[in-house]
Order: C-alpha cells, then structure tokens, then sequence
C-alpha cells in the first residue's frame, strides 16, 4: 500500500502503462467492474482510496461517510490491483496548499446546481491524484454521469496525455444503481429506491420505440417515481450528454438523470440514450 506521494512516486518509475480509478472506498462491484477494465486495458491498474473533504459541502455526509479501509484493502488485493494509494487528508492537503481547480460550464447545472462547490472539489483532488499517479489511463463510471464529463473536459484541457475512460452503470438485481451511500438505506427505503431505476428503464423504452421529445421522456420518468410516496424527486434532466444542456427539441442522443431523496439519503443514476459511455472523450 501506497500512503505518500514519494512513496508513490518510487513506485511509478518502476511501471509502464498506468491504469487509475480513483474512489472514495467503501467498495462495492461497480468499483471493481473499473478495476476489471484497468487489468484489463493497462499493465498496473492502481486504485486510490481517499475521502476528499472538499467535494463535501457543509451539511453533506462527509464525517458519515462509510470508511472500511482494511476491507478495501483485502478485496483489492483479491482483485489483482498492483498498488492501492490511499493517502491522509495532510498528504492531499498540505499546509499552505493552494491548488484549486475550477471546472467551469459543464459543472454548472445538475449536480453542481445541488451541490455548490462539489465539482471543484472533486476536479482539485482528481488533478492532485493524477499529477501523484500520472495514469496513462483513467477509470470513471457512469453512474456519476456529470462528474465523468467534468472530468473528460479538464483532462482534455491539462492532461492530454490521459485518457478518461467511461464504464457503464453496475446495479443490483432489481436496478437499483450501486452506490457507497446506499449502505444509509433503511430496508423499506432499500425497497423504495427501486423506482429510481424503474422510472429511467421506463423512459429508455419509450426511446427504443422512438419516443424523443425531451419533455414525453421526462414524464416518463416522472410518473413512476411520482407512484413511491417514499421518494421525493429533485431533479429529473433530459440533457445533451456533451454539455449536460437540457434538450428542448428531439435529439438523437440525450443522457437523462435525477436525484432524489429517499429518507435522508440522496441518490442519484441515469441512463443514457442513443450512445454508449465508451463513446464519449
Ligand atoms: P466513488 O463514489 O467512490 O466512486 C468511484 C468511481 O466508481 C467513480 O468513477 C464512480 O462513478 C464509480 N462508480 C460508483 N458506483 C458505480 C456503479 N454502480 N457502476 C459503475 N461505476 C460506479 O466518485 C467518487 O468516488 C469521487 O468523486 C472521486 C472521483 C474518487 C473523487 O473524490
């Protein structure tokens, strides 16, 4: 185990092709479909473990948030991954550090309109992490849909030289779209959340019978989730997956997403249409 960046720095002189997927820990399989696509693509997939205070905002999860690290550690190492860096906050966050990353347009709607400042969180210590590992390839999933392009947009503009790769949303048998937070879920919120993923599927086949006006696919959404008295929506988008632009003609390729909460717990997830994740740069 990595915990330093010079420790971390000995250790990449040694290895060639880099594959990176940072988390926040708490692992669960749709971490570990990245870390099967890092073995897979890379010569050493390396995963970061670090729960990075700054994309916390002040009344979110941060102190709450499931920490398991030895766990981690073990199922990494049962994984194959050829390092696991999991530095302290001091290490990202030195005294005097003023690093800061701010990640512009694309952070502006969605989760970044929920969430003041949680983008520039999350590209800050993203940017740290890769300028410690310097991957050749990068692994994120779609599940945080907006934060991959948040990602693939400051990568393209600072780090040409990573490639940002997207992986597909892993759920568990009923839909519902693994998540750390799920863990906070009482068993009838557990039972509630499922009409999260229902309400999308609903939406995607009414797109793979042509459906493709933005606000038909919204209500689509809509409808279900209105039926889980347990669930209050926050938003439920139909947007251009390039810019997360909300659609408001027919287009031929649209992500839709949402957050809700469910109790107290805020879930998001999304399907995307007419593209795949792989597609996107
Ligand atoms: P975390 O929530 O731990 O997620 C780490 C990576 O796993 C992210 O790229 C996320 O999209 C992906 N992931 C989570 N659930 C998934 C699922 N069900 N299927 C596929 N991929 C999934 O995202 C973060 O951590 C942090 O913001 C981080 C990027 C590490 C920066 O702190």
């Amino acid at each position: 185990m990595l915990r330093t960046r010079p420790e971390t720095a000995a250790w990449r002189a040694n290895v060639a092709r880099v594959g990176f997927v940072p988390t926040m820990g708490a692992l669960h399989a749709g971490h570990l479909s990245l870390v099967e696509r890092a073995k897979r693509e890379t010569d050493a997939p390396v995963v970061s473990i670090f729960v990075n205070p700054t994309q916390f905002g002040p009344n979110e999860d941060f102190t709450k948030y499931p920490r398991q690290e030895a766990k981690d550690l073990a199922t990494l190492e049962a994984a194959g991954v050829a390092a696991a860096f999991v530095p302290s906050v001091e290490e990202m966050y030195p005294p005097g550090d003023r690093m800061r990353i701010e990640p512009g347009e694309i952070a502006e709607a969605l989760e970044g309109a929920a969430r003041p400042g949680h983008f520039a969180g999350v590209a800050t210590v993203v940017a740290k992490l890769f300028e410690i590992v310097r991957p050749d390839v990068a692994y994120f999933g779609q599940k945080d849909f907006q934060q991959l392009r948040v990602i693939q947009t400051m990568a393209r503009e600072r780090y040409p030289a990573i490639k940002v790769v997207g992986c597909p949303i892993v759920r568990e048998e009923d839909g519902l779209a693994m998540s750390s937070r799920n863990a906070y879920l009482a068993p009838a919120e557990r039972a509630a959340a499922r009409v999260l993923s229902r309400g999308l599927f609903t939406a995607r086949s009414a797109w793979s019978r042509g459906e493709r006006h933005p606000e038909r696919l919204r209500a689509r959404v809509e409808e279900v989730v209105e039926t889980e008295p347990g669930v209050a929506p926050e938003y439920v988008s139909v947007a251009d997956p390039l810019t997360l632009v909300e659609l408001k003609l027919p287009a031929n390729r649209a992500v839709i997403s949402l957050a809700a909460r469910v109790g107290k717990t805020r879930l998001i997830d999304n399907v995307l249409l007419g593209m795949e994740v792989s597609d996107l740069k």
